[in-house]
């Protein structure tokens, strides 16, 4: 039988750069007592989460404390990583203090710590792990712009780009509005398709939204040949797609008229 843990594991959403977009509940985990962990790609090197914070004006404690996550795509050199990770948190954790992990962006969106969890769990099945939901990048980079994700019946998607331009291309007739995540190694490429598709006026890119140092373009075109930032993105609007039809059940019934009416409309069909 496994002894619980006294700490528990906080996954503290910041939003994509703008310290003003930190939700009042994380804001409230990062200022409860809790031990900071904050993700870094190597060591000694910045991190973008906890500059999100010190932005916002919160004094970094003593004992916070950088987790390397290394951008590499060996699997030996993640999984001792990882591991390394995992052990220093549960380590940590059965010291009695809650821990509270910052992360950019949204902590459910394509963020190190869903898997930085499992693999705690893993090592200590009965850990506490609470998760403060946040402003994804997507969210935050639609408003800077002044686009809009959805609206009615439209549909959208959000995807790596490195699925390929196949795939993107594909996927543009079934959603009105893509947003290509990770798109830095393929912008060349998916310029190309969004040029042969007419869709370079109707989309936007935005690189480290909410920073001091964001940047927008909508002239998308210009950016081809150029080494972008990894914190960057495309929304692409296709106004053009053909929608197949919607089913009508679900939509609000027209206002009763008498009483006759209102009760036929409440009762089950
Ligand atoms: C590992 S994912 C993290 C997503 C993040 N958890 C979120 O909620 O948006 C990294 C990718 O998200 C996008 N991204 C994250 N932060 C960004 C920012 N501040 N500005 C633009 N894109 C960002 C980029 O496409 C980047 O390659």
């Amino acid at each position: 039988m496994n002894t619980p843990l006294p700490g528990r594991l906080i996954g503290a959403s910041l939003g994509p750069g703008d310290p003003e977009l930190i939700t009042r509940r994380a804001w409230a985990a990062l200022q409860s007592g809790a031990r900071w962990l904050y993700p870094v790609k190597k060591a000694e090197e910045a991190s973008y989460a906890l500059g999100i914070v010190q932005r916002g004006g919160l004094a970094v404690p003593a004992d916070a404390e950088p987790l390397v996550f290394p951008m590499t795509r060996d699997p030996v050199a993640l999984a001792r990583a990882w591991a390394r990770a995992a052990t220093r948190t549960v380590e940590l954790l059965q010291e009695g203090r809650d821990l509270v992990f910052l992360v950019e962006g949204d902590a459910s969106t394509f963020a190190t710590f869903g898997h930085l969890a499992r693999v705690v769990r893993e090592l200590a099945p009965d850990v506490a792990v609470e998760t403060i939901p946040g402003v994804s990048s997507f969210a935050a980079a639609a408003a800077a712009t002044g686009l809009t994700l959805a609206e009615e019946d439209e549909t959208f998607a959000v995807i790596p780009a490195a699925y390929g331009v196949e795939l993107i291309d594909r996927l543009l007739g079934d959603f009105d509005t893509l947003v290509l995540l990770k798109v830095k190694p393929l912008l060349d490429e998916v310029l190309a398709l969004l040029e042969a598709r007419g869709l370079l006026a109707s989309s936007c890119f935005i690189e480290k939204v909410g920073a001091p140092d964001e940047r927008i373009v909508h002239d998308v075109r210009r950016l081809a040949g150029e080494k972008v930032n990894y914190l960057s993105l495309l929304l692409v609007h296709n106004p053009g797609r053909a929608r197949g039809t919607l089913r009508r059940g679900c939509r609000k019934r027209p206002a009763a008229t008498t009483t006759t009416d209102a009760l036929t409309a409440a009762s089950p069909q």
